[in-house]
């Protein structure tokens, strides 16, 4: 009896390991760089950039954080010789934000340095709140050696409001998303809501202040990028770009690998800038537990599987 138990409890494990497998084959390019590549290059035939991200975060062991920034510079060169229009996305903790400021300060400053010499642009991705002073500061410090960086602000957060403010005033580049990660009510909007009201008052922020360095408003540089799959999100993106004297190349929509390829496809054909996150790398376990759980179709869609054979 026991041991048919544990028989079934090992199936289930299987079945389960399989089917996040499944979903982590739609939602990452792989284990290694040349399939990150090979993904980037299909993205471009589609009239689409890449944005890169090895997957990893947290790390504390020095060994592992020089891997990964070896690994991004590996990127870096890449994307130049190989022609793709693409960049990369770093999580601060990947670099040792977790370990000191100071460290992934040094480690930042040292992956700058290759993009510069390649003129790639870099994004640096936001983490949970114990982290978010320390990235902006980061972030800050940088775009004094380069400006082709940009940062990402997150709707869930009260804080976002003057941070955005800060950051256009420092010349920054914002990518805007809602949040990954579940914030206390002290520092975050709890209901959607709240966090969707948030992201209508950023957006007409970035679009009032898009003008702010007008060299660029002509030449198409990016300024700032709309991350989200939310249909009225962006159908709101296009009513302020309209009633602005915003260029078209000055901000792009950007959508993660594997989710609403129609709508991507769609803001090509009507001339938008689009890039899709495109994570790869061994660990795509926990990133594809995040993205199921943000999405309770996702696990009604793996249940039912579970049961059907
Ligand atoms: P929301 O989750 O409300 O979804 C809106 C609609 O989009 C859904 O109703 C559904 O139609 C569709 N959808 C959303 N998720 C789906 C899924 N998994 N499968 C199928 N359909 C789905 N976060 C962060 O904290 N720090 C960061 O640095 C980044 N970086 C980043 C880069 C890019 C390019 C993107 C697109 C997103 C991020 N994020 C992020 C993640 C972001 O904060 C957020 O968790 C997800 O984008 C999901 O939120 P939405 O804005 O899509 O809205």
């Amino acid at each position: 009896m026991e041991s048919n138990h544990s028989h079934s409890q090992s199936h289930d494990h299987l079945l389960m390991e399989r089917l996040l497998l499944r979903l982590a084959k739609k939602w990452t390019a792989g284990h290694d760089i040349e399939a990150a590549l090979t993904e980037a290059k299909a993205c471009n035939i589609k009239g689409q950039k890449a944005i890169l991200n090895y997957l990893g975060e947290d790390y504390t062991d020095e060994e592992k954080i020089s891997q990964t920034i070896k690994e991004y510079s590996t990127l870096l060169e890449r994307l130049y010789e190989d022609k793709i229009e693409g960049c990369i996305s770093v999580k601060p903790s990947q670099l040792g934000l977790s370990i000191s400021y100071d460290l992934c300060l040094k480690n930042f400053k040292a992956l700058v340095t290759v993009a510069k010499s390649f003129e790639e642009f870099v994004w640096i991705d936001m983490e949970s709140t114990k982290y978010t002073d320390n990235t902006l500061e980061i972030y800050l410090t940088l775009i004094n050696y380069y400006d082709h960086i940009g940062v990402v602000l997150q709707s869930t957060l009260k804080r976002s409001a003057s941070d955005l403010l800060h950051l256009i005033e420092a010349g920054g580049k914002v990518r805007l998303v809602k949040g990954a990660y579940k914030e206390k009510q002290q520092y975050a909007f709890q209901s959607n809501d709240d966090i969707n009201s948030n992201y209508f008052k950023l957006l007409e922020t970035l679009f009032d202040n898009h003008n702010l360095r007008s060299e660029d408003v002509d030449n198409g540089i990016l300024r700032f990028a709309i991350a989200t799959h939310d249909t009225k999100l962006i159908e709101y993106t296009i009513e302020l770009w309209k009633k602005s004297k915003a260029n078209i190349k000055n901000f792009e929509f950007e959508f993660l690998k594997g989710i609403r390829d129609g709508l991507k496809k769609d803001l090509v054909e009507k001339g938008f800038r689009v890039a899709e996150y495109i994570p790869y790398g061994k660990e795509w376990l926990h990133y594809s537990i995040r993205r199921l759980m943000e999405r309770k179709r996702n696990i009604f869609l793996m249940a039912r599987s579970l049961i059907q054979p």
